[in-house]
């Protein structure tokens, strides 16, 4: 006991004088360890910074599960979706959206919402999911991820806005597929956004601004598939690609990216300048968006001739009242806490992980742009598509006219719908032998079967 006492107080006067020598190899935890066990009281500003902290994530978690940031006037007196899920039986239009669809299409159900015996009774397949009135219900108790119904005192639905938890949260499927509790951060790749906003029984927001038909509309929304959402679209009105294929992205994990520099797979701007792009213009929530890149022209036609980019200051997007900008540090703060999920035991094999670890290091020089634990380049993490092998379609949608090397953290939770930003390469296996041919690297099948473990165990 003695003997250990002295120990650790050596270690800790050997620490401190490494920290003060400037050596750099005490981490936080082991300092903060070292200040409790030497009872010194927390002063009155790491108290507070601290109690900051907690706010922001509590906070940045209400946000990023269920601020609208004002959408319902886009998604429900806009277009009407709400309509649409109601269904004539329940006062809106058409057949209505069951339970059932809704889940065909991606949403989620957050069982936490739920009472305990509503759930006991999904469980024993007694609630009746081809009834568009429980998927009303279910929006009553707010337990549809991302989604948000506005209810008037009758009980009859008015509108409705969507969450960045729509399309970047999932659930861990505990009581059914896609019903469980939520995982924040986690890329929905069953969700197919195209097909819920062809429901909608107003499109004209969206066949004006892009100048095309409704049946022209419905066609790209319809290329898209399960986990792709084009976030460009409406900036330079590519469709499609020139080799008529669809033009979304995968939506992309938002866990993880601590210490990330450059956000999205082409690298717009960081976190916080897409989460604005994002909320206003995407999401069209109400609020403040500026970038002057937007008003080139040649690159982003749509952009530059919307009314926001007439004005003196083009790409600058002013809401009459501006429900976005106050939640934005917040939700920084909140996805930067949100860790990349560990995968499950058993999930890979370690002894080929081990090797694969080995060489993603050395021969197939993965690290010099992947480099642990951050997984891309700390600094300016983008690459020209010729660097990479691939083509420029995505990259010269964006300003930078690059990829950014994408963050390989929790890589597990989105193998569905492939690899690189469009999903080009549909296994694990297809991206080595992508880049093994680019680059030469001479790797054998079990060394290609190797490093997929690895990247498995990300
Ligand atoms: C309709 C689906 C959808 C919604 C809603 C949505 N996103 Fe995204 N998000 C995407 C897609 C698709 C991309 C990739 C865009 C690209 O690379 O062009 C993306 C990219 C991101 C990224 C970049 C991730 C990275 O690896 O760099 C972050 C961060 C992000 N979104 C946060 C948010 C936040 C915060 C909200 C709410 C304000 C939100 N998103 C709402 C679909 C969505
Ligand atoms: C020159 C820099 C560079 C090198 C070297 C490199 N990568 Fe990448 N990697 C990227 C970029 C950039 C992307 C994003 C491509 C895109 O979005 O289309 C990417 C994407 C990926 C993805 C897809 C991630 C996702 O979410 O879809 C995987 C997996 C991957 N790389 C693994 C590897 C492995 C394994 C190696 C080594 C054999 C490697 N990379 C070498 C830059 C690099």
């Amino acid at each position: 006991m003695r003997n250990k006492k002295i120990l650790a107080s050596t270690v800790s006067v050997l620490a401190g004088v490494a920290l003060l020598g400037g050596l750099g190899w005490i981490t936080a935890e082991k300092a903060d360890a070292q200040a409790q066990a030497a009872r010194k009281p927390l002063t009155e500003n790491d108290r507070q910074v601290r109690a900051q902290a907690q706010r922001m994530i509590e906070e940045g978690m209400r946000i990023f599960r269920f601020d609208t940031f004002g959408s319902e006037a886009f998604w429900g007196d806009a277009l009407q979706l709400h309509q649409a899920i109601a269904g004539e039986k329940n006062g809106g239009v058409g057949g209505g959206v069951s339970p059932k669809t809704a889940l065909s299409v991606g949403l989620k159900v957050d069982t936490e919402a739920l009472p305990a015996e509503l759930v006991a009774q999904i469980k024993a397949g007694k609630v009746d999911l081809d009834d568009p009135a429980t998927t009303l219900a279910l929006l009553k108790l707010n337990a549809v991820v991302g989604v948000t119904g506005k209810f008037d005192q009758a009980g009859r639905i008015q509108s409705m806005g969507i969450q960045c938890a729509f399309c970047h949260s999932n659930v861990d499927d505990s009581v059914a597929p896609g019903i469980g509790k939520r995982l924040d951060g986690w890329a929905n790749r069953d969700l197919n956004v195209g097909a819920i906003v062809s429901l909608a029984p107003n499109l004209k927001p969206f066949t004006d601004l892009l100048g095309v038909d409704v049946a022209t509309l419905k066609k790209v929304l319809a290329s898209w598939g399960p986990g792709r959402y084009d976030a460009e679209l409406d900036k330079d009105g590519k469709a499609l690609r020139p080799d008529g294929k669809q033009a979304g992205t995968l939506i992309p994990p938002a866990f993880g990216l601590a210490g990330v520099n450059l956000s999205t797979w082409t690298g717009f701007g960081s976190m916080p300048y897409w989460n604005a792009y994002v909320a206003v213009t995407q999401m069209h929530g109400t609020g403040t968006f500026f970038d002057k890149r937007f008003a080139d022209k040649d690159q982003y036609p749509v952009a530059a001739k919307s009314g926001a980019a007439k004005s003196a200051s083009a790409g600058n997007t002013r809401g009459a009242s501006d429900l976005t900008t106050s939640k934005l540090a917040a939700l920084h703060f909140y996805q930067l806490a949100i860790p990349a999920p560990k995968p499950p035991e058993g999930s890979f094999d370690k002894t080929a992980a081990a090797r694969g670890k080995d060489l993603f290091n050395t021969k197939a020089q993965c690290a010099t742009c992947h480099v642990p634990p951050l997984y891309t380049e700390p600094g300016e993490n983008l690459h020209s598509p010729t660097e990479l092998g691939v083509d420029s379609f995505q990259a010269d949608r964006s300003p930078t006219h690059k990829y950014r090397t994408a963050p390989l953290a929790g890589l597990w939770t989105h193998q569905k719908g492939g690899f690189y930003h469009d999903g080009r390469f549909a296994t694990l296996k297809d991206v080595l032998e992508h880049y093994d041919g680019h680059f030469k690297l001479g790797l054998s099948d079990q060394e290609k079967a190797e490093l997929t473990e690895y990247l498995k165990s990300l």
